[in-house]
Order: structure tokens, then C-alpha cells, then sequence
């Protein structure tokens, strides 16, 4: 049992602490709003680090309300409550949380980081969440909404890792760029770079690092960052309940089954024959075994690992040669061979259309899923179609689980396509411990969350 986490003072401001730090932790954790602002006039002091517990000031304004109280539904019941505390009393929220308010806008307003990671690995979004204070969740989860349409829009954008791995990524990005420097792969200009980092240098100040690095080590630092590149080309391994790749990251896992039948439901609901299915990577073959089950009369396939390949080529596949021979019409039922963002554009000048779609890729960022959104799913999906996809976006925190969900709902938007969220349980018995149960064997456990919110995607109006 990991130990409970101590939130008192003097467990957050540690005697190492410089002053400058402690003055500005000690601001934020009493909410004297007018003393920390005179602190923020230099802008760095809102993401300052506590160097041995991580405490920035928005951890310390959201930690200083404590626990919210339950609503107490005895007196609810007995007509105590006044009429309209009705929300605030069901919130459980009391009137620490209308100065923390303040204080966490005036952080944020100052450029405050929304997902730095305490030592506790928690953000302050975190810690408001484990305190019950639904207010100053929906804050961070605002700021973090507000932080990632800004990445999105200068095309840069970040992966919502909460700050763990960005020495690392840092160091890759160094040796990438001296890599990329040599072979000129690069076919971006320099002067376009170089625009570019000016550009996110002097966007809004919450979408800003800390100019001053802190000493601070995040918990996990060492945990290294997937990229397709590397995974396209790693081994992989197959056993009976999953997919993993040469680090042992899970690529696919059979716990996710459950999710792929609902996925399948709410693609083709009554799931009648005669259905155009495409579904972007291969994975387990979990969900196309199931679309292959409903006798589409178009059903395409895009893979791109040559592993994935040979396992659909092996003897005894179900979506070999045997299976493409099986189509309606020749070429309506095709594994197509290579990446989506190079096959889906040649699909499209075909002029193919479909009723279902399914994106589940790995290792890709944010990004590819929302130019698969934006620039593909209206040119494939017909008239009436339904589009879905793996979830898993931010599922190793819960604040960015729901961060994610509000961005890709405005990408959608944007595409002309609403959302609706179908939520289901998540059975974590086997799930909820590192290496253990059906972690066992997998290198980090990327789902953390009881729920899964399933998307549906269709055409407005
Ligand atoms: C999570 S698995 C898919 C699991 C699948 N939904 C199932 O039910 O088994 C992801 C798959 O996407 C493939 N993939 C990753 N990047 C890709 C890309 N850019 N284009 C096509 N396939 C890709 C991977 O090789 C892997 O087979």
C-alpha cells in the first residue's frame, strides 16, 4: 500500500527551499492574492518548483483548501439546507475554494505550468481531484484545454506527459536535431524552425515552460517516449493476451476486447450486413475479427509494421490471401500495406467510401489522430457514417483523460463532426497495478481510469 500523502505545510515547503520560492509557495498556500501578485510581476515565479517536493504554487493554493466535506444528505434530507447551497453543498465545496479560485486564475494569468508533476507525481489538477475540489479541477482542466488548442494551433504540439519525461525529450530533441543537421532528412527550412520556435516562444505565457529550469526531478524521468519512427521499425513480440514491442511497451492487449465489441456496437449499431468498413491498424486483429463477423461488403485494412504483416500473412490468419480471395467484389476486402498517412490519401483518390471507420494506431502523438480527423475522416466517411477511436488519450491521469476529451471534441467540431461520449466501466481487478495482473511482463501501464469514454463521431445537421 503506498503511504497516504501528507498535504500539510511543512511537508510541501521543504527547509532546502530558496527563499524566493518559499516566499511565493507561502503566498499561494495563504491565497493573500495582492501579496502574490506583487511576486508575479516576474512572470517565473508562477511555475516556481519546490526543489525536493515539487510544490509550485498551484499545487500549494489547491492543497491549502484540504479535503472538501462530503455533502451531508442526513441534513439534506432533514431540511437543513438552505435553499440554493444546494450545488455548493453537493460540490462540497466551502469558501476556501472562492480565494483559492483567485489565487489559481491569478497563476494561471501569470503563466503558470497546469501539469507539472509534484514528487508525489501529481498535478495540481490531481490534487484537486483527490481533495474534491470539482471547482479548481475545472480549472486546470481549463487551462490545460486552453494550453493544448494553443500547441495545436502553432502545430507544436505537446504530449500531455505532465511534465515527467521532458529532460528526456529535451536530450532526444538535441540529438535528433544534430542527427537530422548531418543527413539533412529534415525537409522543413531552417528559417521555417526557427519561426516557429519564435513563434511558441511568444505565445500565451500558460503555454510557456519555466524560463528558470528548476532542480526538481519528476518522478518516472526515465520513462522513455515512444516515437513511430523507432516503433515501425522494433520486433514484435505476440503472445496470447497481447502485442508488445522491443521495450516491452504494450501495443495491444486482449483486456481491451470489451472495448473493441462496444466500439464495434456503436459503429454499426444492429450491426446488419453489406457494411464498408475501414479500420487503421491491425494490432491483435481483435476488432477486425469482429467487423470481419458482420459480413461487410467492403472491409480494408491499414497496417503499416512489417511484423504486424507477416503475423496477417502467417498460416492460419484469418486475413490472408484466403480472406481477400473471399471478398464480394475483388479488392473490397484488402489489407493495405504502409502507413495510414500514406494509404488513406490513395484511398481517397480512389473515391472510396465508408460507413464505419476505426483508428487505433500506436505510437503517434496527438497530433496524426487529429489530422485523421481533419483532413481524412470527411473525405472517407459517407453521408450517415460513423466514425470512432481508441480512447487512450491522457488515460494514465484522469486531468488529462478530461483535457483530452474537450480538445479533440473542438478538433471534431472543426471537422464538422459532433461527439458523443458513450462511457463505460473499466473492470481494473487485473489492472490497477504496476507490472501485475495483466501488466505483468508490460513495460508502463497506460490505462489507469474505471471508465472508458467511447466516441461516436457522425456529420453535424
Ligand atoms: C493498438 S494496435 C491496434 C489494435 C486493434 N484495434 C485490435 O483490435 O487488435 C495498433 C496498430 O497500429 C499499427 N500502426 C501504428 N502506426 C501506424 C501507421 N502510421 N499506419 C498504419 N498502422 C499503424 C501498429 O503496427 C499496430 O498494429
Amino acid at each position: 500500500m503506498p503511504s497516504p500523502i501528507d498535504d500539510s505545510l511543512a511537508a510541501r515547503i521543504s527547509p532546502d527551499c530558496p527563499q524566493d520560492t518559499r516566499d511565493v509557495l507561502h503566498h499561494a498556500w495563504a491565497h493573500d492574492l495582492s501579496g502574490l501578485k506583487k511576486l508575479l510581476v516576474d512572470r517565473s515565479k508562477a511555475s516556481a518548483q519546490d526543489p525536493k517536493t515539487g510544490e509550485t504554487p498551484l499545487h500549494a493554493a489547491i492543497r491549502a483548501c484540504g479535503p472538501a466535506e462530503k455533502p451531508d444528505k442526513n441534513a439534506a434530507a432533514a431540511g437543513e439546507a438552505e435553499e440554493g447551497k444546494e450545488e455548493e453543498e453537493d460540490e462540497g465545496e466551502d469558501g476556501c475554494v472562492e480565494e483559492a479560485r483567485e489565487v489559481v486564475q491569478a497563476l494561471f494569468f501569470s503563466g503558470a505550468i497546469w501539469n507539472d508533476v509534484d514528487a508525489n507525481n501529481e498535478t495540481p489538477g490531481c490534487v484537486a481531484y483527490r481533495l474534491g475540489r470539482k471547482t479548481l479541477y475545472n480549472m486546470c482542466v481549463d487551462a490545460g484545454v486552453r494550453a493544448e488548442i494553443l500547441f495545436a494551433l502553432m502545430d507544436g504540439y505537446e504530449e500531455l506527459s505532465s511534465g515527467e519525461d521532458e529532460e528526456e525529450e529535451e536530450e532526444e530533441e538535441e540529438e535528433e536535431k544534430k542527427e537530422e543537421d548531418q543527413v539533412m532528412k529534415d525537409d522543413k527550412q531552417p528559417a521555417e524552425e526557427e519561426k516557429e520556435q519564435k513563434e511558441k516562444e511568444e505565445t500565451n505565457a500558460e503555454t510557456a515552460k519555466d524560463p528558470e529550469p528548476s532542480a526538481f526531478v519528476p518522478p518516472d524521468v526515465d520513462e522513455k517516449q515512444v516515437t513511430s519512427k523507432e516503433y515501425l521499425e522494433s520486433d514484435l513480440t505476440y503472445d496470447a493476451n497481447k502485442l508488445l514491442d522491443a521495450d516491452l511497451n504494450g501495443v495491444m492487449m486482449s483486456w481491451e476486447t470489451d472495448i473493441m465489441r462496444r466500439s464495434v456496437a456503436a459503429l454499426l449499431p444492429d450491426g446488419p450486413p453489406g457494411k464498408r468498413v475501414l479500420n487503421v491498424g491491425f494490432g491483435m486483429g481483435i476488432i477486425d475479427g469482429m467487423f470481419a463477423a458482420l459480413k461487410p461488403s467492403r472491409h480494408h485494412i491499414i497496417e503499416a509494421h512489417p511484423d504486424v504483416l507477416a503475423h496477417i500473412a502467417s498460416p492460419g490468419s484469418a486475413f490472408g490471401a484466403a480472406w481477400e480471395d473471399s471478398a464480394p467484389e475483388k479488392g473490397e476486402y484488402r489489407v493495405c500495406k504502409g502507413r495510414w498517412q500514406d494509404v488513406v490519401p490513395l484511398l481517397a483518390e480512389q473515391g472510396y467510401l465508408y460507413d464505419a471507420i476505426y483508428f487505433d494506431t500506436f505510437g503517434e502523438d496527438y497530433s496524426q489522430l487529429r489530422t485523421f480527423i481533419m483532413e481524412w475522416v470527411p473525405a472517407l466517411l459517407d453521408q450517415g457514417g460513423r466514425f470512432s477511436f481508441f480512447n487512450g488519450l491522457g488515460a494514465d491521469r484522469r486531468v488529462c483523460y478530461d483535457v483530452y476529451t474537450r480538445v479533440v471534441e473542438m478538433h471534431c467540431a472543426d471537422a464538422g463532426l459532433d461527439v458523443e461520449w458513450e462511457e463505460s466501466d473499466v473492470d481494473m481487478a487485473e489492472l490497477d497495478k504496476d507490472g501485475q495482473g495483466e501488466w505483468e511482463g508490460v513495460r508502463r501501464r497506460y490505462w489507469t481510469l474505471d471508465k472508458y469514454r467511447l466516441p461516436i463521431c457522425t456529420f453535424m445537421g
